[in-house]
């Protein structure tokens, strides 16, 4: 029996504009009236986040209103980056921190990664910390010590105190968006990694309290299998997210599974 409550986020990425993003969450809200068991968000991009911060509210929703990344630092000449007080003004409650798009794309580092997830978990609100390796680190054999720095790295300097607003992401990189998904057995057993290395920082206790969700091309056929994995603790789903429908029944999955464990 697990205590953990399932999370499961739609990272809507660099997509919607302001129809198609009200459009969107209007959908996901209307579609999970009703669903208990599972914790949800959306991530919009931060241009729409008033937006959908209307719709939620409106609507007297649950879902958790995101952020794809933020600043560490606190305001001043940055020109480009959004700080965490922006983002609670606008009323976010969740924050996506060192997604594989961030480090690969744009060359984030751990050790900014580390800076960005503090500064997010010390304003009070929830952290997502992706992890996962490439194609190239998974075929030379090196996933889990890329996962395992990633994880030591990001969480350094961290309590175990915030345990309960801390959730790992773990997104295998040649999954994202490729429509190629990790085994439930690949899933469950780099999670069951992620989760020996949170005992050893964090001690067991803790450890059974952060959430570890799996991303890479979920989608509702498949959600069910690996959700049902003992340490998978829910999904982050990009492409499928930008369905109402499908990022539903992605949830109403996780509620299911938690059922069972
Ligand atoms: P995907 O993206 O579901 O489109 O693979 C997942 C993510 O990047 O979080």
């Amino acid at each position: 029996m697990t205590d953990r409550r399932p999370f499961v986020g739609g990272n809507w990425k660099m997509n919607t504009n302001r129809t198609t993003g009200s459009d969107l969450a209007r959908g996901v809200t209307d579609g999970l009236i009703g669903v208990d068991g599972v914790e949800t968000a959306v991530f919009p991009p931060f241009p729409y986040l008033l937006t959908v911060r209307a719709i939620l509210r409106d609507r007297g929703s649950s879902v958790r209103l995101g952020a794809q990344d933020n600043a560490f630092q606190n305001d001043g000449a940055f020109t480009g980056e959004v700080s965490l007080a922006m983002l609670k003004d606008c009323g976010t409650q969740v924050v996506l921190c060192g997604h594989s798009e961030r480090r690969h794309v744009l060359g984030e580092k751990d050790e900014t990664v580390n800076r960005k997830l503090r500064a997010v978990l010390e304003a009070g609100l929830e952290g997502v910390l992706c992890v996962g390796e490439t194609l190239d680190e998974r075929t030379a054999g090196h996933q889990d010590i890329v996962t395992a720095r990633q994880v030591r790295t990001g969480l350094a300097d961290i309590p175990a105190s915030v345990a309960d607003r801390l959730i790992i992401a773990y997104e295998p990189v040649w999954a994202i968006g490729t429509g190629k998904t990790a085994t439930p057995q690949d899933a469950q057993e780099a999670h069951s990694q992620i989760r020996q290395l949170l005992a050893r920082l964090f001690g067991p206790d803790s450890a059974n309290r952060v959430r570890i969700i799996y991303g890479g091309s979920l989608k509702p056929d498949i959600a069910a299998a690996i959700f049902a994995q003992p340490d998978v603790d829910g999904g982050l789903v990009g492409g499928a997210s930008l369905n109402a429908a499908d990022f539903v029944a992605i949830c109403k999955a996780a509620a299911a599974s938690a059922r069972g464990k």
